[in-house]
């Protein structure tokens, strides 16, 4: 795909999709106030948490909750995870009937808990179980159907070209290829000759490349050096709904927004009474500890700011801190890089 070619309406499978610059998953982070606030910047996709196939089956109420929406987050993805080829076109339907545009199927979470069960990225050691999962979701739906692979195990089993072509024969319309190794985590840079491998394997299938895509001048290289069809943003997305605005903006060669202090200050305080609103009071007081660091990680002169909501113990100290926010006795020599060394962030 040529860069000029980012904004134009992009099809997967039926669904039209307004850009090709999309919102990933993320357990734990891209909840109903998360996406509230991403939804404001129209990303062309936006994927939910991911929720697990047997929870949804036996209706587990918590997982319905993670899967709460509202009609400006649209078009937006659900995320299934598991293994179990005889749930997963029930699961799929489920996501279906509740009115997503999408559903997809994680093959990359790299967590224990999930891998031990064969699930997440333990199903790229199972290759044909994940066709055999697809093609059970295919078989059930009429959105189309999506896969989130890593490149392989680890380096001594990189399958994904293989992947791609079980993904393709089961009926899966886009596969999103994050270039790192279950082995690897989060660690080390993602290496995109993975996804531009995945890309020439491809004949029928979108491919997605994620991995490292924070702005414009990485989302530009992404789809200049492998030729996905689209970019998944994760981390990039945290504590900047605005990133797809950025970068749309950036492929279009206008001037991106520059964001200040005062606007990520009253972002972070839109997040929280957005939060405060959908969220217990407990929840909101744990979840703003993280969120309120996402907003101010590249500012400089935050660091007493980030310390001390990283261990705010009530709602009232919250928002009392974003209201008097900047504290005033710090300097503004701190720079992006000694933040970024706050592990309070993610
Ligand atoms: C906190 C966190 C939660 C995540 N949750 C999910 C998830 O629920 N489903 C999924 O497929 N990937 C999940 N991921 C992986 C991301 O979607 C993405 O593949 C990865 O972070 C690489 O992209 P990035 O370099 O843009 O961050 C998660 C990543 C992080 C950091």
């Amino acid at each position: 795909m040529s860069t000029s070619d980012h904004k134009k309406l992009f099809q997967i499978g039926s669904l039209t999709l307004p850009n090709r610059v999309f919102y990933a998953p993320l357990a734990g982070c891209s909840d109903f106030p998360f996406r509230k606030m991403s939804a404001k910047y129209r990303p062309g996709l936006m994927y939910c948490e991911m929720v697990k196939m047997d929870a949804l089956v036996r209706h587990d109420a918590g997982t319905f909750h993670l899967l709460d929406y509202s009609a400006d987050m649209h078009p937006i993805g659900g995320q299934l995870c598991g293994s179990k080829p005889a749930i997963a076109g029930q699961a799929a339907r489920i996501i279906e009937d509740l009115g997503f545009d999408v559903v997809d199927l994680n093959c990359g979470c790299p967590v224990d808990k999930v891998t031990k069960d064969g699930s997440g990225s333990g199903m790229l050691k199972t290759p044909e179980l994940i066709g055999e999962v697809l093609a059970n979701m295919v078989a059930a739906v009429k959105i189309p159907v999506t896969v989130k692979i890593r490149a392989g195990w680890d380096e001594r089993s990189i399958n994904l070209e293989q992947i791609v072509k079980i993904a393709e024969q089961a009926g899966a319309k886009a596969i999103c290829v994050h270039g790192r190794t279950r082995q690897q985590g989060y660690r080390g840079p993602a290496n995109w000759d993975y996804i531009k491998a995945c890309k020439q394997a491809a004949t029928t299938i979108a491919v997605i490349g994620n991995g490292d895509v924070l702005d414009g001048p990485s989302a530009q290289k992404m789809f200049e050096t492998t030729g996905c069809d689209a970019v998944l943003v994760a981390r990039g997305t945290m504590g900047q709904p605005w990133a797809v605005e950025d970068i749309l903006r950036y492929l279009d060669g206008l001037p991106v927004n520059a964001r200040s202090l005062e606007d990520c200050r009253q972002a972070l305080y839109e997040h929280f009474l957005i939060t405060q609103r959908y969220h217990h009071d407990h929840r909101v007081c744990l979840d703003m500890r993280r969120v309120g660091c996402w907003y101010l990680k590249k500012s400089s002169g935050t660091r007493q700011f980030r310390e001390l909501i990283s261990r705010a113990q009530s709602m009232q100290e919250i928002q009392d801190l974003i209201l008097r926010f900047p504290l005033g006795e710090e300097s503004n020599t701190e720079d992006a890089e000694q933040a970024q060394e706050l592990d309070c962030c993610l």
